[in-house]
């Protein structure tokens, strides 16, 4: 405790106990192994999909998904209303974060390699695609491109994992995997 100033005045220029270094050695060599690690991860895992980000304007990107959305539209998620769009095979995604939703749901072939559009109309919110376990930070300003390219049939939650208020437990949305030529219900 400092009520009484130090004896030493270069109290913290003391030899350091070697025990001290060697724990300051490991530590740091856990740093050195957990950031290689993170790099070989991103290859052999498949947590994390690579993704191109761009600046955009919520404004924009929300006309965009919107426009996007709209001829493929077939039908509407029952509890939530919110639509459900069928895009055709191996062609652009477009999806917005906002609080609460993600919109819209999307309908995909299995199969098929898309590119997914990603971005937030207010707050960062969290992409957590389970039961896959693939996770992506969603900001507002930045649009995200990854492929999504599904391999199984099935549904889909996405669940936002950035806490972002009052509803955040409530913000799921759903991607639909359907057999090749299926769907549109
Ligand atoms: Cu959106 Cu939590």
């Amino acid at each position: 405790m400092a009520i009484h100033p130090p004896e030493n005045r270069l109290w913290w220029n003391e030899p350091v106990a070697r025990g001290e270094v060697v724990w300051i050695g490991i530590a740091f060599l856990w740093g050195v192994f957990m950031f290689l690690f993170m790099i070989w991860w991103h290859f052999t895992g498949s947590q994390n999909l690579s993704n191109e980000a761009y600046r955009i304007d919520p404004a924009v990107f929300a006309e965009r998904t919107e426009l996007a959305a709209e001829p493929y539209i077939v039908g509407e998620e029952g509890e939530t209303g919110i639509p459900v769009v069928h895009p055709p095979p191996g062609s652009d995604l477009y999806m917005y974060a906002r609080l609460w939703e993600w919109w819209p749901v999307l309908e995909l072939e299995r199969g098929q390699s898309y590119r997914l559009h990603l971005s937030s109309l207010d707050w960062q919110h969290g992409f957590s695609l389970q039961p896959v376990n693939i996770n992506v930070q969603v900001h507002p300003g930045y649009e995200l491109v990854m492929t999504l390219a599904p391999d199984r049939t099935g549904e889909f939650s996405v669940v936002c994992n950035e806490y972002c208020g009052i509803g955040h437990h409530t913000m799921v949305g759903r991607i639909r995997v359907v057999e090749p030529g299926q769907g549109g219900s």
